[in-house]
């Protein structure tokens, strides 16, 4: 993987998909300060500037079917986690894409496709930030970083190449059996009795995470009884 390293950007992804028709397969744009980071759901991701790892990864041309891009998902929530865990860090992964250590999170994913007419992948950036070196959150009351986690700091070069060594073995697994049970093994507050939000009904109730399906949706089993299989932003976690 090629790295282009950036030292002030609005945004990686919003970088990487301007510049997606000449970037190659496999493009690494990291910022060094990003002044409009992107998060899920239109949020903003702030980080404090020089201290932490944001970057998108540059994809083209995987065909993957659109139904199996979650796949994608797996592949980077398992390589943040073994990459940490390389660091002495246990970290789980929060259905789809936060990465948490200690109930905390640690880091985050937006990953954006294209599709081609066939319904295949044409380019996916992934992009993803990992709380590295930055100790205080002002604004966030739940987050951590990896100096928070062990006490230590990290230079962000290496760091990145150490995290894509163990991203590009995992890519090459993409379909694998193995990349699905890793992630499923990881997930946060499996078969811990907790409260969540259904979206869709938009009620409360107390459930057991269940496991993950190979499409992707999260399995919540209701207390009092009833399986739920929920896509991306059909539930919240009640924190
Ligand atoms: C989230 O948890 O809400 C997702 C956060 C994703 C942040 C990363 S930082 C690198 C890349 N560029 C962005 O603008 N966003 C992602």
């Amino acid at each position: 993987m090629k790295i282009l390293w950036l030292d002030s950007i609005d945004s990686t992804n919003s970088e990487a998909l301007r510049r997606l028709p000449e970037l190659e397969c496999g493009t690494v744009l990291a910022a060094r300060e990003q002044t409009a980071g992107r998060g899920q759901r239109g949020n903003t991701w702030f980080t404090q500037p020089g201290c932490n790892l944001t970057f998108s990864i540059v994809l083209k041309r995987l065909l993957l079917p659109a139904a199996d891009a979650v796949r994608l998902n797996f592949c980077a929530s398992v390589a943040v986690a073994q990459f940490l865990e390389s660091k002495g860090v246990n970290a789980q992964v929060k259905w789809p894409n936060d990465i948490y250590v200690g109930g905390r999170k640690i880091c985050g994913m937006l990953i954006e496709n294209t599709l081609g007419p066939d319904g295949r992948l044409m380019a996916s950036v992934i992009g993803i930030g990992i709380n590295v070196n930055q100790v205080e959150f002002p604004q966030l009351a739940n987050a951590t970083s990896l100096a928070l986690c062990t006490g230590k700091s990290y230079v962000l070069e290496p760091a990145l190449e150490e995290f894509l060594d163990i991203f590009d073995a995992w890519l090459s697994k993409l379909s694998s059996e193995e990349l699905f049970s890793v992630y499923s093994s990881k997930l946060f507050r499996k078969a811990v009795p907790a409260r969540y939000h259904d979206l869709l009904s938009n009620q409360e109730y107390q459930g057991v995470i269940e496991g993950v399906e190979p499409d992707g949706r999260l399995h919540i089993r209701n207390l009092d009884g009833g399986d739920y299989y929920y896509r991306f932003k059909e539930v919240s976690y009640i924190l």
